[in-house]
Formats: C-alpha cells, sequence, structure tokens
C-alpha cells in the first residue's frame, strides 16, 4: 500500500450544550490514498460533516477534537493552529459545500474571489486572473472572461455550484471535500456537477470526499464508501463489495431504501425506527435496536470495526452472516 492521503485514526468529536455533551464522532478511523474518491454516507444527523469539518478547523466554537489524530501528507492535522488549518484549507485542501453562499462573499466579483488566493500566494496578477478565467471555462461558465466580473447572485443555482467549484480549486489543492456538494440542485444539475468533480479529480490527480446522505450519489460517484451511524463507522468496503457483499445490516438497510440498487425485487424500504440521541455514549452496538439480525450479543458488547475480507471493513458481531444473506438475496 503507498502512503494515504489521509489518515484519521480513532476520531472522537464533542460539543458542550446546555443540556450536555453532544457525543457527535465516535471513534471514527478511515483513509484515504492520493486521487482516490471516498463516500461518507449516512442518514441525518449520524456525523459526517462533523467529522470532517472537525478536520479542517470548522466545526463550532463549542465544540472540539477530544481524542485521535488525522495525519494530512504526514501532518496531525489535529495538532495544528487556526492559522495553520486556515493556510492548509485554502492551499492542500478545497472544501465545497451544500450552499455556494457559505463559499462565495455575496458582495465581491466572483473573479475577485477566485483570484484573491493566488494573489496572497504571490501569483502575477495576469497569471492568477488567466488561470481563474481558464478554471470558470473549465468548470463551464459560459463567457467566462465577461463573468469574471459579475456577482454570484447573477448566477443560477447550478452554475454558482460551479463557480464554487473553481474557487476551490484554484489553488490546485490535493483533496476536496465536498459536503452534500449538489444536495439543494435538482436531479438533472446534480449530477452535472458531480460528473464534472469526477472529471476534474481525474485530470488534477486529486482526491475527494463526498458526504452525501443519499447513497446513489456514492455508489457512482465514489471508489469506496464509508457508512457511519450515531457518529460511528459502520462499514467502509470498494463500492462493488459493498453493493454485492454487504457486511452490515445498516448498509443493507440504506442499500434497500436506494431505489435503483436496492437487492431484491421489493419496493423501497425505509428504515425502521429513528437514530439515537447524540447525548449517549454507546456501549453496545448503537444500530441494534433497529437491527433485523440484532441478538443479546448485540445489545451487550460493541462489535469492533474488523477487516471482513481484503478492503472490507464491518463493525457486526454478524457481519459474516450478513454478507451470506446478501449472497442468497442476491441469487433468489
Ligand atoms: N455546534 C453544535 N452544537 C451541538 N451539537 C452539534 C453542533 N454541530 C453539530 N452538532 C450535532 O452533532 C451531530 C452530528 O451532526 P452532523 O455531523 O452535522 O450530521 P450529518 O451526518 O447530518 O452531517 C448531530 O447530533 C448534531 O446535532
Ligand atoms: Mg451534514
Amino acid at each position: 500500500m503507498p502512503t494515504p492521503l489521509l489518515e484519521v485514526n480513532d476520531l472522537w468529536v464533542e460539543f458542550k450544550r446546555p443540556g450536555g455533551i453532544v457525543h457527535a464522532v465516535n471513534g471514527v478511523s478511515f483513509s484515504l490514498q492520493p486521487g482516490e474518491s471516498l463516500g461518507i454516507v449516512g442518514e441525518s444527523g449520524s456525523g459526517k460533516s462533523v467529522a470532517m469539518l472537525a478536520l479542517t478547523g470548522l466545526i463550532a466554537r463549542n465544540g472540539k477534537i477530544v481524542r485521535g489524530e488525522a495525519l494530512f501528507d504526514g501532518e496531525d492535522l489535529t495538532r495544528l493552529s487556526a492559522h495553520e488549518l486556515r493556510e492548509i484549507r485554502g492551499r492542500d485542501i478545497g472544501m465545497i459545500f451544500q450552499d455556494p453562499m457559505t463559499s462565495l462573499n455575496p458582495i465581491m466579483r466572483i473573479g475577485k474571489q477566485i483570484t484573491e488566493g493566488m494573489l496572497l500566494r504571490n501569483y502575477p496578477p495576469a497569471q492568477a486572473k488567466a488561470r481563474a478565467t481558464e478554471l470558470l471555462r473549465r468548470v463551464g461558465i459560459p463567457n467566462p472572461e465577461q463573468r469574471f466580473n459579475d456577482y454570484p447572485f447573477q448566477f443560477s443555482g447550478g452554475m454558482r455550484q460551479r463557480v464554487m467549484i473553481a474557487l476551490a480549486l484554484a489553488l490546485k489543492p490535493k483533496l476536496i471535500i465536498a459536503d452534500e456538494p449538489t444536495t439543494a440542485l435538482d436531479v438533472t444539475i446534480q449530477d452535472q456537477v458531480l460528473t464534472l468533480l469526477d472529471e476534474l479529480r481525474e485530470e488534477i490527480g486529486m482526491a475527494l470526499i463526498i458526504i452525501t446522505h443519499d447513497f446513489g450519489v456514492a455508489t457512482n460517484h465514489c471508489d469506496r464508501i464509508s457508512v457511519m451511524y450515531a457518529g460511528e463507522l459502520m462499514e467502509t468496503a470498494r463500492v462493488d463489495q459493498l453493493i454485492a457483499r454487504t457486511a452490515h445490516p445498516y448498509s443493507v438497510g440504506l442499500l434497500e431504501s436506494t431505489m435503483e440498487i436496492g437487492h431484491g425485487k421489493q419496493p423501497i424500504q425505509p428504515i425502521p425506527g429513528n437514530p439515537p440521541s447524540a447525548m449517549i455514549v454507546h456501549k453496545a452496538c448503537p444500530f441494534a435496536p433497529r437491527c433485523r439480525f440484532g441478538t443479546e450479543q448485540c445489545f451487550e458488547q460493541k462489535p469492533p470495526l474488523r477487516r471482513v475480507e481484503a478492503g472490507h471493513l464491518s463493525a457486526c458481531h454478524y457481519a459474516e452472516e450478513v454478507m451470506q444473506h446478501v449472497a442468497e438475496q442476491i441469487h433468489s
């Protein structure tokens, strides 16, 4: 295995709230190779955004990393100062959010926003402008020379998303973290924007983390997927493994509730029940109360995230049985 670009080990993130402690991320570990794309999937509130934002120093002030390390290019992000993280965010890690307006300044011309970081790093102005125009062209903005001087509100939602991608790419990052990048867009535009990200990833050789509640988005656009539940990782696998040899009941539920790729021929089935409160620290499997495979052991002992085959991890006591069940379903 080559050295990972990002290696997160046992990450824990908490928030202080008047009612107590919110345990948002509980012992998450994963790694990412240069140029690879990883999907982080799970229901709303499962800790996907907090995990990624914590790594880049962007969580709210009432939150903190209480344990863990995150080696990015050999440097532990959890030990860097706010200033150092800000440097890394612009230069090495680009961020894309659901709402472009969280990244774009509404009262600054987009050309100025895209060139700003380059100028700060002493790019000659003409070169910065040429690169910004080229980036706008590359992400599919027609007439980039003219649009360079427009403000964000002069673009449609899909076009604003593209401007934000151009902005995130300006300093040639090694990694883009895209948090529900297309959730607010209609399906056709959603697919265009994600396909654009795929192409750029190949061209530039950057790695990509897509955070999404939409299993279909992750299976279509990622090499590997990590499934989160209640702030913990349930399963990590290559997309083909996750679909054909699913090894966690929660992933089975997510697959079954995703129309095109559900196992078997039944209609879409949402997973019964609700995720647990984030105020609880789970001493056993957090998914047990909703799990159709659950036994007494699942309510008593926490299943460790363990290897079930090469490149495939599951945090289920009965991972092998689940894989067997999935195989039988597929062949029935
Ligand atoms: N600033 C905050 N204060 C308290 N709790 C928070 C804060 N930000 C996020 N949380 C909680 O952390 C948990 C994980 O949230 P998040 O990572 O945003 O979920 P998602 O998987 O939908 O991205 C949720 O329970 C959320 O309410
Ligand atoms: Mg989120």
